[in-house]
């Protein structure tokens, strides 16, 4: 997500804050900024492309042996001048970077607000840098420690005060943050990719550790002011390894991301007691909302296949009659009025779904959307959206933005459900599994090797058929999907029941199934096609529910995933296909994240 990068040391920060920034660019963002600090404290932001804030540090007399920096990918408000990061206090002598969410701002916020502080941006981060001028008595980190105590939420942030110079101090909780110390001077970073070339020596924060970088010397306490020991990590990454976080590829690392990028996608968005939803985005048509009869989704490809998964559960349990289109396929003859139109997409560039929100817009239309790259066109133009809130996906191949959308739109069943007949009994169970689903993707991907050695054995088959049913039905095609598009063999996802009318002519030794089969309401139905397909002389792979015995002794192979999840199940089962897609592409020696013919963005029709 967004790149934070500090420096204090005996040389001038600014050279090393610029050049740290351009490290982090690959992560994608959309503004940036830099203070440095001597007698004084020079700040510079920029919107837009890392140029414009050297063009503007350029214009500037910027000196000094300590700063931080930021390049932010923005949540809460968009990405202008004013919300780039640092954030100061009023009295600009407190400045802050963060990634992360600060969950309780507004509360925060009005405190503050009611004491006199004046806020300059619509940021969540603002409040760290007032809260902590609230505390400051001339110490950083105390005021930095007592600041945390008050806050919920994620953040990993870096502060530097005009007030209390010669410091750096960090803290983590949930976002990543390293630092490191060595005869160059004290660095910190949120990403090695910054900082390997300076520094192989790297202390990687742990949650609710504070540290304090005074140049060649530091200290680490908790948030009890307790001093704490952490031990060095020993990097010997380049820059391009660091940026993959130490992976051999952008899809391996966003797939092992997905435990968090999932976190993040329902944080502080579930009210569990309560049984259902906040949804800061779509406020402003929650009257709306309350009255439309029907939904209609919008998106392409992988997005498209999380939108049939959201038609289920939206039909299920809000009970709203819901329609998936294809961006390319969509036509609207008449308006309904009582229609919402959604629209899917990670980029919030695809032509094809943008052109259908045109359409949507140019009749009427009350448009919401669904999508991960802020303030991007389809984000812009709908009337109300939700982010996925699940960081740059740099890989072509989408992983995490995939379970991310199925992720949202469950919030948004659960919202449109309590909104009409959901009872809160079942909202609690709804809240409860989505809840559930980081630390079951873990455990899922401790795997790995199991699915990879899969993936060795049926690397060289030249075609592979997908099924599921219901819910996992779109994660068969989405399972294809992902085959076909990074290993070039092909795949292609079936309704399990859709077999025995057609497809179940191509099957014979050499054309495995993949087949979702869990413990649920289509189990038995799965079993008899698996049956058919046995019986034919075909190869089973199966990806079955956690305890099942008997599906071992019919499949040729098993994989298991958690049975504690029913409705989310797509979440999880999809996790093994992209693992499986993944290693027969590398097996094969096809580079995953750079597929033939393949762009992240479809920018044309
Ligand atoms: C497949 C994939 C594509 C995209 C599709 C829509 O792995 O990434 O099928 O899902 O091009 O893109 P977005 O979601 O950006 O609209």
């Amino acid at each position: 997500m967004c790149g934070i990068v500090g420096y204090i040391g005996k040389k001038e920060a600014l050279p090393f804050l610029l050049e740290g920034l351009k490290k982090v660019e690959y992560r994608g963002y959309d503004s940036s900024g830099l203070v440095v600090l001597k007698e004084k404290a020079k700040c510079v932001k920029a919107a837009g492309k890392l140029e414009k804030l050297e063009e503007k540090t350029k214009k500037e007399t910027i000196k000094g042996n300590f700063g931080i920096g930021h390049s932010r990918w923005s949540t809460h408000g968009p990405p202008t001048t004013k919300n780039a990061h640092p954030h100061s206090d009023c009295k600009n002598n407190i400045f802050v970077v963060h990634n992360g969410i600060i969950e309780n701002y507004k509360e925060i916020k009005e405190e503050l607000e009611k004491k006199g502080h004046n806020f300059l941006s619509q940021t969540d981060t603002e409040v760290l840098s007032h809260l902590m001028e609230d505390f400051f008595q001339g110490n950083l980190e105390e005021a930095v420690i007592k600041a945390l105590g008050k806050v919920r939420g994620t953040y990993a942030l870096a502060a530097v005060a005009l007030q209390d110079p010669g410091k750096i101090v960090a803290g983590r909780m949930f976002s990543p943050l390293a630092i490191s110390v060595n005869k160059e001077g004290g660095f910190v970073t949120s990403d090695p990719a910054a900082i390997v070339s300076y520094s192989k020596k790297m202390i990687f924060l742990e949650d609710g550790d504070v540290a304090v970088i005074k140049g060649e010397d530091f200290f680490i306490k908790n948030l009890k002011n307790k001093l704490k020991e952490r031990e060095e990590t020993k990097i010997d990454w380049d820059t391009e390894e660091a940026q993959k976080g130490g992976e051999p590829y952008f899809m391996l690392k966003e797939i092992k991301e997905q435990p968090e990028s999932v976190a993040n996608s329902f944080r502080g968005r579930l009210i569990e007691e309560e049984g259902t939803a906040k949804l800061g985005g779509i406020e402003s048509v929650e009257k709306k909302l309350r009255k439309i009869e029907k939904i209609r989704i919008i998106s392409c490809g992988t997005s498209y296949y999380a939108g049939l998964i959201g038609k289920y559960m939206l039909e299920d349990y809000a009970g709203i009659p819901t329609e998936v289109d294809l961006g390319s396929e969509f036509y609207l003859p008449k308006i309904d009025k009582k229609t919402a139109f959604l629209f899917i997409s990670q980029s919030g560039e695809t032509a094809d779904t943008l052109s259908a929100l045109k359409e949507v817009k140019n009749k009427g239309g009350l448009s919401l959307g669904i999508v991960n790259a802020v303030g991007s066109s389809i984000a812009r133009e709908t009337d109300a959206g939700i982010y996925n809130h699940a960081g740059p996906e740099i890989g072509v191949a989408s992983t995490k933005a995939f379970t991310s959308q199925v992720v949202v739109l469950s919030l948004l069943t659960l919202f449109l459900g309590r909104q009409r007949d959901m009872d809160i009994d079942t909202g609690k169970k709804f809240a409860k599994e989505i809840k559930s689903l980081p630390f079951l993707i873990g455990k899922i991907l401790e795997n790995m090797e199991g699915v990879s050695k899969l993936a060795k054995k049926y690397k060289s088959y030249p075609n592979f058929l997908y099924l599921g049913r219901r819910y996992n039905y779109p994660v068969a095609m989405e399972g294809a999907l992902k085959l076909k598009e990074i290993s070039y063999i092909h795949a292609e996802g079936n309704a399990g029941g859709e077999i025995k009318h057609g497809p179940l002519a191509l099957i014979d030794k050499d054309f495995p199934v993949f087949a979702i089969c869990l413990s649920d309401g289509v189990y038995g139905k799965m079993i008899s096609g698996i049956h058919e397909i046995k019986a034919r002389g075909g190869k089973v792979i199966a990806l079955a529910t956690q305890g099942n015995k008997e599906i071992e002794k019919i499949a040729s192979d098993t994989i298991f995933i958690p049975k504690e999840v029913k409705i989310l199940s797509p979440v999880l089962a999809v996790i093994p296909l992209q693992i499986f897609a993944y290693y027969v592409a590398v097996f094969l020696k096809k580079d995953p994240d750079k597929p033939r013919n393949l762009a992240k963005s479809v920018t044309v029709e």
